[in-house]
């Protein structure tokens, strides 16, 4: 308020060099113009219509408005009301007993209105009220519109006041009632919060313990986890293991297999030699011992023994002349897995024609 009069006093100094008009673009009304006190509200409009033709310069040249400004003062000066530009309208004296409303309108209709509900003022109110409208125009000029209204107050009859104090109490009536309702909305409302808060209070509780559920159950999947990893470690390094087991078997049953070919071969293999010649006094040779003559025969295996073989032999054919000394020998000599040397032979000069030697070779 105090910035609204400083405006205001400005603004007067600002325009206090002005040619006041009294014409046409102001309008100013009192409804009623004739008001019984106490009991009848009072309704001051001031409007101003901004239409550039009737703001004619003393050059009677249409006007562009650059600015203005509107206040409503009694009839000695006292400031009321006013509104401006980027000042809402507002009352400046008694701001407790009056509604003050209005706007500025630079294309259109610009208005200040003032309201007493009800006309009961401590003092005695002056019955002539002022609007003026101060415009400051594009050329430079300032232009002041001013115009009056009169208002009549009247002392209400003592029936107007039974019938006012009448309406007054029902109205009094019909407001209590509204605020019985009201309280009990209240009360409903605040109930309602009540329980919303406890709502809430619930709901963050059970967030809460949410929230914990979710961290333990956060834990319980990390040790999960562990496990899972632990027992794929473990499932494989079973696997692995168990491929080695199988390796291992296999390479066992390969064994196995050789070792029964062996046993087989052990067991299974034997050799034959049939009417071998072991030849003659002709063909043998000096064994190396006196008077001994022998002849080594040299026997090689078709397939060579795992170890060595025992070779038993016989004599098969033994062909001597008549009337000599009968002197043979036979043995066997450098027996080994590949084979052995059959020697045949006599001593003393004996004579021998021929021999013969069957011999068998084993394993046991
Ligand atoms: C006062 O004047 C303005 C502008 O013409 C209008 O809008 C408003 O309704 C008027 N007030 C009353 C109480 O007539
Ligand atoms: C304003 O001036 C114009 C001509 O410039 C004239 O026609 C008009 O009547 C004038 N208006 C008033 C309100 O003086
Ligand atoms: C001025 O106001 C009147 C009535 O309030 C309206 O009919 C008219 O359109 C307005 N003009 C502009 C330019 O706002
Ligand atoms: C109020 O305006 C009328 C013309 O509308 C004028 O005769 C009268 O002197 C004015 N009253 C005052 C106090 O200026
Ligand atoms: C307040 O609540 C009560 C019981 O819930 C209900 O009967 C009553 O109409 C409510 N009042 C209002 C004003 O909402
Ligand atoms: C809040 O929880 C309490 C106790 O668990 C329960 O009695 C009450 O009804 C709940 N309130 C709401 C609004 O859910
Ligand atoms: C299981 O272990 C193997 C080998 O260590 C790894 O490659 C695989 O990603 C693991 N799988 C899981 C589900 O942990
Ligand atoms: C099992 O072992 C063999 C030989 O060691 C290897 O070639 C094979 O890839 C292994 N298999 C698996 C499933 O580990
Ligand atoms: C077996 O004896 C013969 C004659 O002495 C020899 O040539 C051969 O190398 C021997 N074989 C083995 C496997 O010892």
């Amino acid at each position: 308020m105090m910035t609204n009069l400083i405006t205001v006093k400005v603004l007067l100094l600002w325009f206090g060099f002005t040619r006041f008009i009294t014409a046409s673009p102001i309008s100013f009304a009192a409804t009623p113009s004739s008001v019984r006190k106490v009991i009848d509200p009072l309704i001051l409009n001031c409007t101003f219509q901004n239409t550039n033709t009737q703001l004619n310069t003393s050059d009677h040249m249409p006007a562009e408005i650059v600015d203005f400004y509107m206040y409503i003062s009694k009839g000695d000066g006292t400031l009321l009301a006013s509104v401006a530009r980027n000042l809402p309208a507002e009352a400046i004296h008694d701001p407790h007993f009056m509604l003050v409303e209005g706007q500025m309108n630079y294309d259109n209709i610009s208005y200040l209105q003032i309201t007493w509900p009800s006309t009961l003022f401590d003092k005695p109110i002056d019955n002539s009220y002022f609007c003026s409208v101060h415009v400051l125009i594009r050329s430079g000029y300032e232009l002041t519109f001013q115009t009056n209204v009169t208002v009549s107050f009247l002392t209400p009859s003592y029936e107007d006041l039974i019938v006012y104090l009448y309406r007054q109490r029902r109205e009094l009536e019909h407001k209590s009632r509204s605020i019985n309702d009201l309280k009990k909305t209240l009360s409903n409302t605040s109930h309602d919060l009540a329980s919303l808060k406890q709502g809430v209070m619930n709901c963050t509780s059970r967030l809460h313990q949410l929230s914990l559920e979710l961290s333990s159950t956060t834990a319980a999947t990390g040790t999960l986890n562990q496990d899972v990893a632990m027992i794929n470690q473990t499932m494989y390094r079973v696997i692995f293991e168990a491929n080695g087991t199988a390796t291992y078997l296999h390479s066992l049953q390969s064994d196995v297999k050789e070792l029964k070919l062996f046993h087989n071969e052990l067991t299974t293999h034997v050799e034959q030699g049939v009417r071998v010649y072991c030849g003659g006094s002709n063909t043998f040779v000096s064994s190396g011992y006196e008077r001994e003559m022998h002849l080594v025969v040299p026997i090689v295996f078709q397939k060579p023994f795992p170890k060595v073989p025992v070779v038993t032999f016989s004599l098969r054919i033994l062909d001597v002349p008549k009337d000599e000394h009968l002197r043979v020998f036979a043995y066997t000599q450098n027996i080994n897995s590949t084979g052995f040397e059959m020697v045949c032979g006599t001593w003393d000069g004996s004579f021998i024609n021929a021999m013969d030697v069957d011999w068998t070779a084993t394993v046991v």
